[in-house]
């Protein structure tokens, strides 16, 4: 069979340049070539082809692209370009689903699994806001674009919310989006799937002064089994999404008295060092799962 080659670009800090190293050498051994670093914001269109440096991107048998912290408009507007001729990991549909919170719940939701409840309304239609607030009794403000739990806002009362409302019509939104404030242990499931299986389970719990699990929030990370419903559940989410590689955040909702998928990731991270030493060993099951993910991927006719 002939040699194919991957394009790569991958996140470097903790501990994504082994994480890389190890994944060139399994692909090494399968007869497929990589190129490493490839930053789209250094890429340019011409005509027919996509261009970094002199590689023909476009030529690429595919582009495997996991970097969280790096991403632009412009590399994204590359991507979807790339992912009309070319196989991409993950694609660009699911990536762009999943990073809107409101796209990936309202899609969830129309396949039946639960999610927390939410609202989405005009920015001029702020009388919904009282009206949700008043149903609700707690709600949560997000940004549907937003991550490491920055921009969340926890709405406790009418009055927090007469107060928050100027310094939202600040800003240049064109919509709100709310979700109904979840009653649960302020610990969640991180749930790791690659190719439709099952990779690895983690736990995150909230500092004490807080109700966000995010790391940057002060959230920190424990070994945790998951059970069957949890496992089915992320797998679920990961295929009605369409991402190859998912990391599913799920809550017990102490009042729904049922699992909650609160969030879908769709460049969930590998374990650092120091989790690993925490127990966290996921990494080599989850490398292989992507060589051959992406070993099938490369080689289909
Ligand atoms: N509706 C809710 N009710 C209670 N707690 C919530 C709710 N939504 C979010 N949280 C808490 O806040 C944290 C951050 O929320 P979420 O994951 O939606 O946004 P994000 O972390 O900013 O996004 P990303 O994970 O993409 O970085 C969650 O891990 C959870 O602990
Ligand atoms: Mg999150």
């Amino acid at each position: 069979m002939s040699d194919k080659t991957v394009g790569l670009w991958l996140y470097k800090n903790g501990g994504g340049d082994k994480i890389q190293q190890t994944l060139v050498n399994k692909l090494k051994d399968r007869n497929i070539n990589t190129i490493t670093d490839i930053n789209l914001r250094g890429a340019i269109a011409k005509n027919e082809h996509i261009l970094y440096n002199d590689i023909k991107l476009d030529e690429l048998d595919l582009f495997f692209s996991y970097n969280a912290g790096e991403q632009t408009q412009y590399q994204m507007y590359l991507y979807k370009a790339l992912d009309h001729v070319i196989p991409m990991i993950n694609t660009f549909k699911a990536l762009e689903l999943t990073e809107d919170k409101f796209h990936t719940s309202f899609l969830l939701r129309q396949q039946g699994v639960q999610t927390a409840d939410y609202k989405l309304c005009h920015r001029d239609d702020t009388h919904h806001l009282k009206s949700i607030m008043e149903q609700w009794d707690k709600m949560v403000y997000k940004p549907t674009d937003g991550w490491g739990g920055v921009g969340l806002t926890k709405i406790e009362n009418q009055e927090t919310l007469d107060m928050l409302m100027p310094f939202l019509n600040q800003i240049d939104l064109r919509y709100f989006y709310v979700e109904k404030f979840i009653n649960y242990d302020n610990t969640d499931y991180r749930i790791d799937i690659v190719d439709g299986k099952f990779i690895a389970c983690y736990g995150r719990k909230a500092n004490k002064n807080s109700w966000k699990t995010n790391i940057t929030s002060g959230g920190s990370v424990f070994l945790r089994e998951p059970n069957d419903e949890l496992v089915n559940l992320a797998i679920k989410a990961a295929k009605i999404t369409g991402l190859d590689i998912a990391g599913i955040d799920i809550l017990y909702d102490k009042v729904k008295e049922e699992y909650i998928v609160l969030e879908v990731n769709g460049i969930p991270a590998f374990a650092t060092p120091q989790q690993e030493k925490l127990g966290l060993d996921f990494n080599e099951k989850k490398i292989s799962a992507i060589v051959d993910l992406i070993d099938r991927k490369v080689n289909k006719k």
